[in-house]
């Protein structure tokens, strides 16, 4: 017999979205916030150049929007893109002021001011950080928030496998499992916020830890809600060459570069500035382009990330982290140049979801990264998606106390997962493994029509290959089977777009094409 819960607002996922929301919508009644392993766990866990917002006295939240439209290439909604830069400064501080310790400084009249950072496509110095651990920061600040609130329950190494439907298609729960156990357990809500985070584990290559398998999109998606813009992922350029870290690249942060480092190649020529006029500072997809470009057509492994000109004192004080980590590596980047290759970094697609975060399935919300919100559009200008989870996390909560969360849900029959079997996992190991390699090779940094072909066909023929591993009740099946189902997306949505735009470069189709300017919507008829 399965275990039986039942709450008033069931949230998915501890990140900056799943915690946020759940703090602020502790005011409606019972919440139970269930994550997948500790509370900590979570790419907000790992961010590291912080958090954008127009706080400083030559900034306004009008230059925040402009430089976010720019980086759209076209699909960033401008109704959003305001109400996020113009909401974002004063939550920045209620964030703060929750008992996230950002890095700041006191001025000559004597007022606390964020130190601020500056990142490629801003022009401004506008990223509130703490140091270079600044997701860390959120999650340990937030996290505490949330246990002495004593209004949400919070339940660690609990997998959200499945949503539960009544028969008018309302979203009302999930089916759970215990990562320890494997134990079924049925949970029944009013209302479910799914803020599971994003898809970097279907990369080969990627900064996103293990968690990041894109769980909330696949569950949404197979419970019928519309995904957007899937095709726009966000390749890092600078992650640290050949390092692993329990399945993630670690990160150089693009502050670094703020703070004046310059990519070079091995031969130590500042490579940049033959593609753009901001040389290292230019928008990441075209750094990740050139670096993926210099490496092919050099036949080389990495590029240099050059940071030795930069004051020793300023590199220890304000990339402690990396700084460290590098020397862990037998990097002294004092001295030495680092070097980095780009990774998969972050998904400006996801469950299509309104201003309140609503997505198309009723009693269905989703924020953070698993959302499309139009904020990004084609592109994401950096430290935009902490913001964005910020704010959305917010309405989402706020409009529920608005407009009143739904009443109680009917009995609903409820299939059952099956017990695990270890033949299963080692099938789950497989296709993942195949999966990270064709999505890294065929729908990466560069993309070509015959590949994406290729892609499509192969993904179709792992997933009836996965179809045994359907009903496991197990997290490494469960997890390939959303890998795969997120990567078909991927992978459909690249084809519904025969140009190139943003985050989306197509060799075959290397122009923008303004008969394009739309974003690309799948829902379950399309991809069946
Ligand atoms: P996450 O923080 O990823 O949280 C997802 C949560 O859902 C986790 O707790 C996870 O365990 C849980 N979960 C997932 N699936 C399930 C399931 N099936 N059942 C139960 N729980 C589940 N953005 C910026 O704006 N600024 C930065 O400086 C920055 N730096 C970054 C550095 C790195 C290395 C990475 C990887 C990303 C960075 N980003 C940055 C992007 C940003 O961190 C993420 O987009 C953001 O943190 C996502 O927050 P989230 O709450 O949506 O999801
Ligand atoms: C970074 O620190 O370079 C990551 C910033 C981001 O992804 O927004």
């Amino acid at each position: 017999m399965p275990g039986h819960l039942s709450t008033d607002i069931l949230v998915v996922g501890s990140g900056i979205a799943g915690l946020w929301f759940a703090l602020r919508a502790s005011r409606l009644g019972r919440v139970l916030l269930i994550t997948k392993k500790s509370d900590v766990e979570s790419a907000t866990n790992y961010a590291q150049g912080g958090i954008a917002a127009a706080t400083a006295e030559n900034d306004a939240p009008g230059l925040h929007a402009s430089d976010t439209l720019a980086t759209g290439a076209g699909l960033a909604r401008p109704a959003i893109v305001r109400l996020v830069t113009e909401t974002g400064p004063a939550l920045v501080r209620e964030l703060h002021e929750t008992g996230v310790g950002f890095s700041t400084y006191v001025d000559a009249r004597g007022r606390e001011q964020f130190d601020l950072g500056q990142e490629g496509g801003h022009h401004r110095r506008r990223i509130v950080h703490a140091a270079d651990r600044t997701g860390l920061e959120i999650e340990r600040g937030l996290v505490r928030a949330v246990k002495s609130s004593g209004q949400v329950m919070l339940s660690e190494e609990h997998f959200a496998a499945e949503l539960l439907l009544d028969d008018s298609g309302r979203c009302v729960g999930c089916q759970m499992l215990s990562t320890d156990s494997g134990e079924p357990i049925v949970v029944r809500a009013r209302v479910v916020m799914l803020a599971t985070g994003g898809i970097g584990q279907a990369y080969r290559h990627t900064t996103n830890p293990r968690i990041a398998t894109g769980d909330g999109i696949a569950m949404g998606f197979r419970a019928g809600a519309r995904v957007a813009n899937m095709e726009f992922i966000q390749f890092h350029p600078t992650s640290l060459y050949g390092s692993d870290i329990n399945g993630r690249a670690f990160l150089i942060s693009e502050a670094v570069r703020g703070e004046g480092a310059i990519l070079r190649t091995r031969d130590g020529e500042p490579f940049m500035s033959r593609y753009h006029p901001d040389a290292s500072l230019a928008p990441r997809d075209i750094v990740a382009r050139a670096a993926d470009a210099e490496m092919k057509s050099r036949g080389e492994d990495y590029v240099l990330l050059d940071a030795t000109h930069l004051a020793p004192e300023l590199i220890r004080r304000r990339f402690p982290t990396i700084h460290q980590t590098c020397l862990e590596s037998g990097i002294d980047m004092t001295k030495d140049p680092i070097p980095v290759v780009p990774a998969a970094h972050y998904v400006c697609g996801g469950l299509e979801v309104n201003e309140w975060s609503e997505t198309t399935v009723s009693g269905l919300l989703a924020a953070g990264e698993c959302a499309c919100t139009g904020l990004h559009g084609a592109n994401r200008l950096a430290s935009n998606s902490l913001l964005e989870a910020l704010v959305f996390a917010e309405r989402a909560a706020d409009h529920l106390v608005e407009a009143g969360i739904p009443g109680e849900p009917g009995d609903i029959a409820v299939s059952l997962l099956l017990p695990e079997d270890g033949a299963a996992v080692r099938r789950a190991g497989a296709l993942r493994e195949e999966l990270q390699g064709l999505m890294w090779q065929h729908a990466g940094i560069v993309r070509t029509d015959d590949g994406l072909r290729h892609a499509g066909d192969r993904l179709a023929e792992l997933c009836e290959q996965a179809s045994s591993l359907g009903r496991a009740a197990s997290v490494p099946c469960r997890e390939t089977v959303n890998l795969l189902e997120v990567a078909r997306l991927v992978v459909t949505s690249a084809r519904l777009r025969p140009e190139s735009r943003g985050l989306h470069y197509n060799q075959d189709h290397p122009q923008m094409d303004p008969g394009f300017a739309r974003d690309t919507i799948v829902d379950r008829a399309r991809i069946a």
